[in-house]
């Protein structure tokens, strides 16, 4: 094998290596970076509507939540 060859072949190694860690890390259920507060209560029957019980009063949503839908919230919500 050439020199030059060599030089290649440690490339692609490298690119190679990189490949695998990038897909190591970004592989299963990609997480949210920040973690809301967990959830005091049930998410079952009647506590579907997040929205309608996280707009206005002491529970409300912070106003950085413009726009999220019920069906985001556990994303970053999990129950306690
Ligand atoms: C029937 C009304 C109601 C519904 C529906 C509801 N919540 Fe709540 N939630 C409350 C109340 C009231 C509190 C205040 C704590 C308590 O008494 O349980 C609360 C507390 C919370 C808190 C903690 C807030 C804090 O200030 O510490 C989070 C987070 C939360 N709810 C998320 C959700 C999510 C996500 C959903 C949808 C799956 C949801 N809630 C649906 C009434 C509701
Ligand atoms: C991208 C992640 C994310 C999503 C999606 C999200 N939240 Fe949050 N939420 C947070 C974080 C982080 C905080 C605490 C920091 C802040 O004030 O923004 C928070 C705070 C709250 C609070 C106040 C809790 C407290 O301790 O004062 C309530 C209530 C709440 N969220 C409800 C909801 C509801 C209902 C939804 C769906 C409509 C929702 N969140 C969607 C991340 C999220």
């Amino acid at each position: 094998m050439s020199t030059k060859n060599k030089g290649i072949s440690i490339v692609i190694a490298i690119v190679l290596a990189i490949i695998l860690f990038a897909s190591a890390c970004g592989g299963g259920t990609p997480q949210p970076t920040v973690l809301g507060t967990k959830i005091p209560h049930s998410v079952g029957a009647g506590f579907e509507n997040c929205i309608g019980c996280h707009t206005t009063g002491e529970q409300a949503m912070p106003a950085d939540h413009a726009g999220r839908t019920n069906s985001v919230c556990q994303d970053c919500h999990k129950p306690a």
